[in-house]
Parts: C-alpha cells; structure tokens; sequence
C-alpha cells in the first residue's frame, strides 16, 4: 500500500445523468483501488446528486464492489433530474428550482467527505465544476454511450452501445432481405453521431444519418432507387436521433420541464419515412433502438477502460490532483482540467477516417 500524498482518508463516488454499461465497473475500480492501494475508505451516494443533497449513502466495502464488473447499471443509482444549483421541488402543485448546493456542501462535510468522484456526461461534470468552485475536492470521469465528452477519444459505455445498436441491425438486415423492404433504425446519440457512424458501418448501413452532416431526403432516395435498379431489393437507413434535413431542425420526441435538459430527441425514423414515402413507392419500416442500447454487460473494451478510469481518478484523488478529469489520448489515460472537458461537445469531424472509409465502400450521409 503506498501513502495518499493528499492525505484524503474518505473518498465519495456518484454515478450521475444517464445510465451506461460500465458504470459499476468503474466504482468497482474507484473501491479497490482506494482501498487496496492507498487505505482510504469509500462512501457511495446513491443516485447521483439527489444522493448528495438527501443525504442518501452507502459504505463500499470490497465485498460490496465484488461481482459487479460484469453488471450494466449501477449499484448506485443515477438520475439526470437533480443538480443541487437547480434543484427540483414540489411547492403547491409545482414544480420549482431552488439551490440546495448548501445542502449538498455540508453533507459531505457532515460524512467527512475528503474528496468526490464523479462518474457522468456532460451535465455532471458541469455540476461537478460547479461544486469544485464551492471548495470540494473532485475528480470526473468521462460517461455516455453518446462518446460526446471533449478531450477523451472514447467515453466508457459507447462501445458497449455500438456492439448493442450493430447486433440490432444485423438482425433487422434478415428481415429487410426477406421481405425486400427499407428499414430505417433510429439509433441514441443526442446531438452526435458517433454511435449512428459507428454501429452504422459495423453493420454494413447503406445510408449513415448523422447531425454533423446535414442530409436531404431526394439524395436518400436516389441510393434507395440506385441499389433496387442494381437488383439490391432492400436497403439498411441509419439514423442518428438527432439527425437533420438540410435547412431543418432536430426532431423532438417530447418535453421534460422538470429536467435540467428539458429536450428529449426521438422520431427522426418516422419523420424520414414520411419524407421518403412522398418520393418512392418501396415499402419501408421504421425501428427505434431506444434504451435497449444503454443496458446489457459491457463489452471487454468497456470493461477496461471503465477498470483504467476508475483507477486512475483514485490516483488523482491520491496525488491532490483535483479538478480534473481523466481522459483516454490514444492509449494513454491522462488528467484533464474539467473546464476543457465541458465547453462543447465533442462532434464528429467531417474528415473523420471512418466518414471516409464508408463513403469508399458506398455508404450515402444522404449529402
Ligand atoms: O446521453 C445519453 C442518452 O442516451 C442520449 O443518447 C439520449 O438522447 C438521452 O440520453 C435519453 O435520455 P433519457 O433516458 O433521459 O430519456
């Protein structure tokens, strides 16, 4: 066992925002390692920062992490409803914010709380920036399916969700060949479209629709007429949820008002289908993957990267390097100041290799 140079005794874990298969493989990676390299003791708040502000905790013990690195969820709990500067409340048939950051502060005070490690997208590392401007000691770790965080090549948890979206597809590839049919699948990826480009490659996708490329339905459809006139008498329609029609905006599938983020996407797969039926008169379907790509064991990729994050945010707590975030560059895990991890989403660049790989095997951005 090898001292802690900050001298941290009790360290606290959260997993925050939406759920992603590695979660517990990285607090089972935070448990160990603070307790097996450096003697500290772990505290677990239950369900993100409502757990912080309610004061809802656990003690992690090794026997409490074992078993779990397999496991998609979190043993935790998460929510993406609580940030403690905005938190939600009820107040005479309402719904209103207040700011319980306080609350939160002396709680951790309260459970002796040396330094916090945030496990979440980013919206909890917002929140995480925010409570190290209130003088807690923190730690992020880079989460989400959608692989959108700034400075880290790979977020834990995308991987998991392509294998996911890319066994989908291969199933719903039978059943378009045997019924000559276009099926749109409508992949997660607010705003990105990493999983959509990536899933959508691995399964052989004819068209990718991705936000950062903006498509027009009539090029769609001539890669639609093109494959049939080849004698291809079925066609694979990718689509990111957040994809958009040249000149048009993001589809919306609803509107959460007690949700820090407020939009949720959803309904690009039909919209398109209606675009597409005004223009061909081949029969289509329309599957939306939903949250189906954000459960399940994580891949091996997964599984390692979340064991390397977790470890690695330990160490940074360890050393008093606080204020970061830990971050894989190439193959290297390296400490990153929270700030530059939250300032934009990390977009797929339009000369992106694997962009260009597909338009070279045939694949249509519909642009
Ligand atoms: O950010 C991860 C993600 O799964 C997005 O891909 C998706 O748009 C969103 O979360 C869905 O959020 P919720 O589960 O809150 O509806």
């Amino acid at each position: 066992m090898s001292l802690s140079k900050s001298g941290v005794k009790r360290i606290g874990v959260l997993t925050a925002g939406g759920d992603c298969p590695g979660l517990n493989a990285v607090v089972r990676a935070v448990t160990k390692t603070a307790i097996f390299d450096y003697g500290m003791e772990v505290i677990g708040f239950k369900d993100g920062f409502y757990g912080v502000v309610m004061n809802l905790i656990r003690r992690l013990d090794v026997e409490d992490v074992s078993g779990i690195l397999t496991a998609g969820g979190t043993i935790l709990g998460t929510s993406n409803r609580h940030d403690p500067f905005n938190f939600l409340i009820e107040k005479n048939g309402k719904v209103i914010k207040k700011d319980y950051s306080g609350r939160a502060i002396q709680n951790l005070k309260k459970h002796g709380i040396d330094a916090l490690v945030c496990i979440g997208g980013d919206g909890t590392l917002h929140i995480t920036k925010k409570m190290q401007g209130e003088g807690v000691n923190v730690v992020g770790v880079p989460k989400t399916i959608d692989n959108d965080v700034s400075e880290t090549d790979y977020t834990f948890g995308f991987d998991t969700a392509v294998q996911t979206a890319t066994e989908a597809i291969d199933k719903i590839h039978d059943t378009a060949m045997s019924h000559h049919r276009v099926m749109i699948v409508e992949v997660m990826g607010r705003y990105v479209g990493w999983l959509a480009l990536y899933a959508g490659v691995a399964s052989g996708g004819d068209v990718i629709l991705i936000p950062e490329i903006p498509y027009d339905a009539n090029k769609v459809c001539d890669t639609l007429k093109r494959r049939s006139r080849r004698g291809k008498r079925f066609s694979i329609i990718v689509a990111a949820e957040g994809a958009v029609p040249v000149g048009g905006k993001f589809i919306i599938g609803g509107i959460d008002k007690t949700s820090p983020e407020p939009i949720r996407l959803g309904g690009i797969g039909r919209f398109l289908s209606g675009q597409l039926r005004e223009k061909t008169a081949l029969e289509m379907r329309v599957t939306v993957l939903g949250h189906i790509q954000r459960g399940g064991t994580p891949t091996a990729f997964d599984r390692a990267l979340a064991t390397r994050f977790g470890a690695a945010a330990t160490q940074a707590v360890a050393d008093g390097d606080f204020g970061k975030v830990v971050c894989l560059k190439g193959t290297e895990i390296v400490r990153v100041p929270i700030e530059k991890t939250i300032g934009e989403l990390k977009k797929v660049p339009l000369d992106h290799q694997l962009i260009k790989a597909a338009r070279s095997v045939g694949t249509d951005f519909g642009d």
